[in-house]
């Protein structure tokens, strides 16, 4: 799955390798909408909004809903 590859290159080092058991509000990015806007708002992940496109992004969320219990 992409996303699971995507995830961990650019997101498990600060949010954990399991988003179910995720630090930082990461169970939150069921939707690249989410995402995007996280990515807006916090400065430590802005950099991401360039390194990663659309498409990734809807990848990322996609992984991340297969992972989260709710
Ligand atoms: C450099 C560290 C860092 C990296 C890398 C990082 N994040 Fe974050 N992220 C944070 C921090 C810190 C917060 C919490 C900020 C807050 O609550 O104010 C956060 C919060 C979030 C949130 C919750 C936003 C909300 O509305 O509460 C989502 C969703 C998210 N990140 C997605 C991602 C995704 C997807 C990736 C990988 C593509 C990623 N993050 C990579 C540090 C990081």
């Amino acid at each position: 799955m992409r996303g699971a590859v995507l995830y961990k290159s650019y997101c498990s080092g600060c949010h954990g390798d399991d988003p179910d058991a995720g630090t930082q509000g990461i169970y939150k990015g069921l939707t690249a909408e989410v995402i995007e806007a996280a990515y807006r708002r916090v400065d430590s992940m802005r950099l991401l909004a360039s390194a990663l496109t659309a498409a990734n992004n809807a990848d990322i969320a996609a992984f991340i809903e297969s992972r989260v219990r709710r």
